[in-house]
């Protein structure tokens, strides 16, 4: 489908994107050794039929480009991961999973007390829960679910009904998502995240103009563009990264660090040999209130 017409999840269907990277995170636990990012739920999230699927195509996901990809989905919630534990060490109790997709954590949660809440768009929560509950699989007592559309709602009204306690501070993941939204929409999400209560944390991705970036990762980045276009959600925004800082700020964020490949490289793939590797045009944000 092209980028003219109503997109895939406004057409009421299910995110194409959010399978793609959960298949992603389960090839990660088929084929890579040592794992970045251990998810014993990836394989099985993902469905029987794409589970088979995924295990016949091992020599495809050694490819450069699923290679990087690869690298930066099981990046992004590794670190994700990692400053959730660092929040929840300094009290944080509240998880916010905004655009949660296929994401697992609050199936694996292990930190006691801890309120696990994933919002995401209407179309592809409704399809998450169907596939859960056929599965036969409960989500557990710490998980809620609030249906948002950032593109048209406030996520203030979702975080509401699902019960979240706005004067409490929470660790937000918002992964794979802001360059599906439109630069005001996502804007408008990062203001209010910017306006939680104090000690909150955001970890999210962003993509970066394809101006800023050098041949190689811009040719990537154009062919995974083309890529999700096709399936109904292009890209419809990026940010960038020099100028991106002193925005979060302006919203109410008042430490910000922006990462890029080279960083998350060092981080979690330095000494490998077996080419997973982040590629160039990666960026991930993190901002404390
Ligand atoms: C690439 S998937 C990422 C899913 C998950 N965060 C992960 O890392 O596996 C994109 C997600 O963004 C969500 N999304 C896209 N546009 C949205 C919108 N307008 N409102 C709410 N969610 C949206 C989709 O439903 C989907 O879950």
């Amino acid at each position: 489908m092209a980028s003219d017409g109503p997109g895939r999840l406004e057409s009421g269907e299910p995110s194409a994107t959010a399978m793609g990277v959960a298949v992603r995170r389960a090839a990660h636990q088929l084929f890579d050794d040592p794992k970045v990012f251990d998810d014993p739920l990836a394989t099985r999230i993902i469905g029987e039929a794409a589970l088979e699927r995924l295990k016949g195509e091992g020599e495809r996901h050694r490819r450069p480009f699923n290679l990087a990809l690869r690298a930066h989905v099981v990046a992004r919630s590794r670190y994700a991961e990692d400053r959730l534990g660092q929040a929840y060490a300094r009290g944080v109790r509240q998880y916010l999973v905004l655009g949660a997709g296929l994401d697992t954590f609050g199936w694996r949660n292990p930190l006691p007390d801890l309120r696990v809440f994933e919002i995401d768009h209407p179309s592809t929560q409704a399809w998450k829960l169907r596939r859960l509950q056929a599965a036969g699989v409960d989500p557990p007592a710490s998980l809620a679910f609030a249906p948002v559309d950032f593109q048209t709602q406030t996520l203030a009204e979702g975080l509401a009904a699902a019960g979240v306690d706005a004067l409490r501070p929470a660790f937000v993941s918002w992964l794979g998502v802001s360059m599906y939204l439109a630069e005001d929409a996502a804007l408008r999400t990062l203001g209010e995240l910017g306006a939680l209560p104090a000690g909150s944390e955001t970890v999210f991705d962003f993509a970066v103009p394809p101006r800023t970036l050098a041949p190689l990762a811009r040719m990537a980045r154009e062919a995974l563009a083309a890529r999700v276009a096709a399936a109904g959600e292009p890209f419809l925004s990026s940010f960038d990264p020099e100028a991106l800082p002193a925005r979060l700020v302006a919203r109410g964020f008042t430490d910000v660090e922006i990462l890029d490949g080279a960083a998350l490289n060092r981080a979690y793939f330095d000494g490998r040999r077996d080419g997973l590797r982040i590629a160039g045009a990666s960026r991930i944000a993190r901002a404390r209130v």
